[in-house]
């Protein structure tokens, strides 16, 4: 059966790591039996451009018409002066609130062959394997009120971090039900010593534990603690869950166990919509460059087959395809060490294409 998927590359270094997953999907289809057709649309800075809008309405309706949204990246500075409705990220919050998906998976997986990439000592890293599941349509990016305001003659900024006891407990199963699949670890991180969101957020999760998943070993920890725990021993972590800004702090900081943040991947999952992408940036620092890392994109692509288009089979030959390149000592610049050859990002694509065609 065929499937439909939108892909919308953004700025900076999104369609170049976009192009290196489409000509993945290409190969799927020529080479393996996947029946994907897709169509390009506007997101982000590239959507604002086009249209006046960062979520464009002709890319609102072809990703309610398709079964998977692949997304490279947003964001740039050439948009920083605008308003924020019209800015970039206005226009990625949009589309992950629009379409509901509210659970954001991170697998942070160390590959042996990157072992010297890391910062961190090799026997630190080894066999690293981490989920980090990061609610994503609501917390301190989404609550009211919000604003700068002057008061007493100086200007006052102010979020809101807020979550309904529904919301963290559709997260936290999440949590426990991916931990099932795992090592059966769940580490729920907040600041619950400080903060009443997360004294709610921390009941709501024993509360479920208690009701639903006590076969799964659950922990708490605050986020301060969690940000050097992950450095001092991230072998300690299986499954942790989190909200929306400490995930995204603790993710990026998790990509650096594996080498790069270009290696993470990303599935946003909503009850009916999912998105796939790298949980990076669109790194204008080398947009244009031809050297970005195209593995996270590509990777995303894997988490696609598998949880939208029951394709696990493909999946697996997609990973099997990044590990065949990293054991050929294959590595784009972020990940080149101690004078190690880099390849531009084209060539790292072509490389997993070559290595997955002879999987086939
Ligand atoms: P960033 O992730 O874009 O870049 C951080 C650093 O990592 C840069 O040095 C960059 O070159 C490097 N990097 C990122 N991805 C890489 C890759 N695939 N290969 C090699 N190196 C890579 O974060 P930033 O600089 O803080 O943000 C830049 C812009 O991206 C901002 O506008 C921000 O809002 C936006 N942003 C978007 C997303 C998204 O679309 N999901 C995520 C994060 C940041
Ligand atoms: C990410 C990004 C986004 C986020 C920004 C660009 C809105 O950092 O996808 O991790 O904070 O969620
Ligand atoms: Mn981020």
């Amino acid at each position: 059966m065929a499937v439909s998927i939108a892909v919308l590359p953004g700025d900076g270094i999104g369609p170049e790591i976009v192009r290196e997953a489409v000509k993945v999907l290409e190969v799927l289809n020529k080479r393996f039996d996947l029946d994907a057709t897709w169509k390009e649309a506007g997101i982000g800075g590239a959507g604002f451009d086009a249209s006046g809008d960062p979520y464009p309405k002709a890319t609102r309706e072809l990703v309610h018409a398709s079964d998977a949204v692949l997304l490279g990246a947003v964001g740039g500075p050439q948009w920083e002066a605008l308003d924020k409705p019209l800015r970039p990220e206005a226009g990625l919050l949009g589309i992950r609130a629009d379409l509901g998906l509210f659970a954001n998976y991170r697998p942070t997986k160390v590959h042996s062959q990157l072992l010297d990439a890391s910062t961190l000592k090799p026997d630190v890293i080894d066999g690293v394997d981490i989920l980090v599941v990061r609610e994503l349509v609501s917390g301190i990016y989404f609550g009211q009120p919000r604003g700068i305001e002057t008061v007493d003659g100086e200007r006052r900024g102010y979020n809101t971090m807020a979550y309904r006891e529904s919301e963290v407990r559709r997260i936290a199963r999440k949590a426990f039900e991916a931990a099932r699949l795992r090592s059966n670890k769940v580490c729920s991180v907040e600041k619950a010593n400080v903060l009443e969101v997360s004294e709610l957020w921390r009941s709501v999760v024993i509360e479920l534990h208690q009701a639903e998943f006590s076969d799964v070993e659950l922990s708490h920890m605050y986020v301060d603690n969690a940000a050097m725990q992950l450095i001092r021993n991230p072998k300690q972590f299986d499954v942790i869950v989190t909200g929306n800004l400490f995930g995204d702090i603790l993710s990026d900081e998790a990509s650096m166990l594996t080498g790069s943040i270009g290696m993470l991947p990303s599935a946003s999952i909503g009850e009916q919509f999912a998105m796939y992408e790298p949980i990076h940036g669109s790194a204008p620092d080398i947009a244009g460059k031809d050297m970005a890392n195209p593995l996270a994109t590509i990777l995303s692509v894997a988490m696609m087959l598998r949880f939208s288009l029951n394709r696990i089979d493909l999946a697996e030959k997609v990973e099997q395809a990044v590990e065949h390149t990293l054991d050929a000592g294959i590595r784009t610049t972020d990940l080149a060490y101690a004078g190690e050859q880099a390849v531009s990002c084209s060539a790292m694509g072509d490389a997993v294409c070559s290595a997955l065609e002879a999987l086939a």
